[in-house]
């Protein structure tokens, strides 16, 4: 059974697949929109995503941006090629279709300053489809199949960015560092997050309904390694 056979993952409301060449002009309207978000809501607690994050005196600022959807989805390109694949760069889209996002993690953990890293999750929504649940939802679907091979998710998220914070938050994630900086954007601050199995499970709906099936899911998967 080969790694990606859990790709398309589809969820009640979304699918989650690869992204293709042809995805270009949605993405470059959501790097655009993303960007216009975080230029007028930053001080509701929005964050520009890091990867699209241009700042707004920036001459050409959008050709740099236009650039750097390129350069996303000539990323995802290759690492859909990696063997072994480590990185699922999933496309986020409703079920006509329409792309509306992003959710990416590591499927195969990684060195950081002498750590290990396991899942180095990330996400974006269009802000045109925020605060529908649509995040949340396509971190779920994604991260329940890392959570077939891992007992904890890492993830980090600017201090600031108030919608992530609660993303993480809601799918059973809390604080446990602080970094001063990082490799990301203008090497900001990173707020150190990790998602344990039992509190990801636990914070599902499901769980909500039917407490007994998680013990089930959570011993599930035998030889599991412990992380
Ligand atoms: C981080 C980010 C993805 C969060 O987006 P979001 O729209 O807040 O998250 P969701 O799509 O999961 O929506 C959640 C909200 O929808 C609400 N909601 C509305 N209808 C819902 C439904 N049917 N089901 C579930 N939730 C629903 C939830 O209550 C929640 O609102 P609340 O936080 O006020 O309680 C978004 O802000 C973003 O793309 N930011 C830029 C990129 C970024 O910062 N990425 C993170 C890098 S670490």
């Amino acid at each position: 059974m080969s790694q990606t056979d859990f790709i398309p993952i589809k969820t009640a409301r979304l699918l989650i697949d690869e992204f293709k060449t042809s995805d270009y002009a949605r993405l470059r309207e959501i790097a655009f929109n993303i960007n216009h978000n975080a230029d007028t809501r930053a001080d509701e607690g929005y964050c520009p995503f890091y990867t699209f994050q241009v700042d707004k005196d920036t001459p050409g600022r959008d050709n740099v941006i236009r650039q750097k959807v390129s350069e996303f989805l000539i990323k995802a390109e290759k690492e859909r090629l990696q063997e072994p694949r480590s990185t699922y760069r999933m496309a986020v889209r409703l079920p006509d279709g329409k792309l509306i996002g992003n959710v990416t993690v590591d499927m195969l953990p990684f060195e950081e300053n002498g750590k290990k890293i396991y899942g180095d999750l990330g996400y974006f929504i269009d802000p045109q489809y925020g605060a529908h649940g649509y995040a949340t939802e396509a971190v779920r679907g994604l991260v329940h199949h890392f959570f077939k091979k891992y007992q904890k998710l890492d993830i980090t998220a600017h201090p600031a960015n108030k919608f992530s914070r609660k993303l993480i938050e809601r799918i059973g994630g809390m604080q446990v560092g602080y970094n001063e900086a990082s490799h990301y954007g203008h090497g900001e601050p990173r707020a150190v997050f990790e998602v344990h199995k039992a509190d990801f499970y636990r914070s599902c709906a499901f769980n909500r309904k039917m407490p007994g099936l998680l013990a089930v899911l959570v011993n599930r998967q035998k030889g599991t390694p412990n992380v």
